[in-house]
């Protein structure tokens, strides 16, 4: 399976901070955002990995984590030239894709929780069909929604329905079977002039090849989209991080951890950060596994 990161978008909302980088570039407490999902797919297993973004961004994507070889995995870097939607991924990424499965993570969607890597790992074998993740939201309109029977059978989905039919928002971390590059091609830009995520997800609802999983009360799911969700996801890590002593989203530690890179690595990029916190977190953490 390949794995692709959506990090484009001008971030409008967070004005002034994402006037001139990316906001997927913004720290989340001590480490920029898009380490986040990259963590995710690494957890997955998932070595193989396409990062899409602007013009403007690419390059500081590429400064920050080059070809990904000294985590042990593969990046490959892609431009948007247009915000044209998210669906866009699979045209852009036809050729990295190739007859594999994808899971597509978009760059600003932080996920955490107990069992998370067995979840994302038992999907990284996806051979037909969708997997999506739902997630009990307040504020359902601000997301896809899902439609679900009493089975928690999709029926449908909306993007940012006025009127939910549900308080189950559809997250940013999909798995795809092959097809979903085809499906990206078929449908039409919406009313806001992109191809929607969702409209590809209502294309496999309609086939009934769509599973949906839900992220329970155990899960975070953390909203960067305002300075406020912002600060609080900044918050909620550095809490969690600060009372166990662990990292969230270390990406050095995953790629040690998962095989990717041996310990005479794992000590090197410790040391290359040992200036900070960050960095002797992984220096320590040498020493005791
Ligand atoms: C996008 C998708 C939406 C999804 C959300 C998750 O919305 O269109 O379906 O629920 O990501 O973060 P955006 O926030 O990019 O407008």
């Amino acid at each position: 399976m390949k794995g692709i990161i959506l990090a484009g978008g001008k971030g409008t909302r967070l004005y002034p901070a994402t006037w001139a980088c990316s906001k997927q570039i913004l720290p989340v407490y001590d480490k920029p955002m898009i380490y986040y999902p990259l963590s995710i797919l690494m957890l997955a297993g998932i070595r193989d990995i396409l990062i899409i973004s602007t013009p403007r961004d690419v390059p500081m994507f590429k400064e920050l984590l080059s070809n990904g070889n000294e985590l042990g995995i593969n990046i490959e870097y892609k431009i948007q030239e247009a915000p044209k939607g998210i669906a866009e991924a699979f045209i852009l990424g036809e050729d990295f894709i190739g007859n594999d499965s994808v899971c597509l993570i978009l760059g600003d969607n932080l996920f955490y929780g107990n069992g998370l890597s067995k979840l994302v790992q038992s999907c990284s074998n996806l051979m037909n069909g969708a997997i999506l993740f739902g997630y009990k939201v307040n504020n359902p309109s601000d997301y896809g929604v899902a439609e679900v029977d009493e089975n928690l059978n999709v029926l449908n989905i909306e993007e940012k329905p006025k009127n939910p039919k549900s308080d189950i928002a559809v997250t940013g971390l999909y798995f795809y079977d092959n097809s979903v590059v085809k499906k990206a091609k078929e449908i039409k830009p919406s009313a806001r002039g992109e191809l929607e995520i969702t409209a590809i997800n209502n294309l496999y609802v309609q086939e009934k090849n769509v599973k949906l999983k839900i992220l329970s009360r155990g899960y975070a799911w953390l909203d960067t989209g305002s300075n406020k969700n912002l600060l609080n996801a900044s918050n909620f890590i550095e809490m969690v991080q600060e009372r166990q002593g662990q990292y969230i989203a270390c990406l050095e530690e995953i790629a040690y951890r998962m095989g990717y890179i041996n310990k005479a690595k794992f000590v090197e990029l410790g040391n290359r950060f040992k200036v900070s916190d960050y960095g002797r977190y992984i220096l320590k953490l040498a020493e005791e596994i």
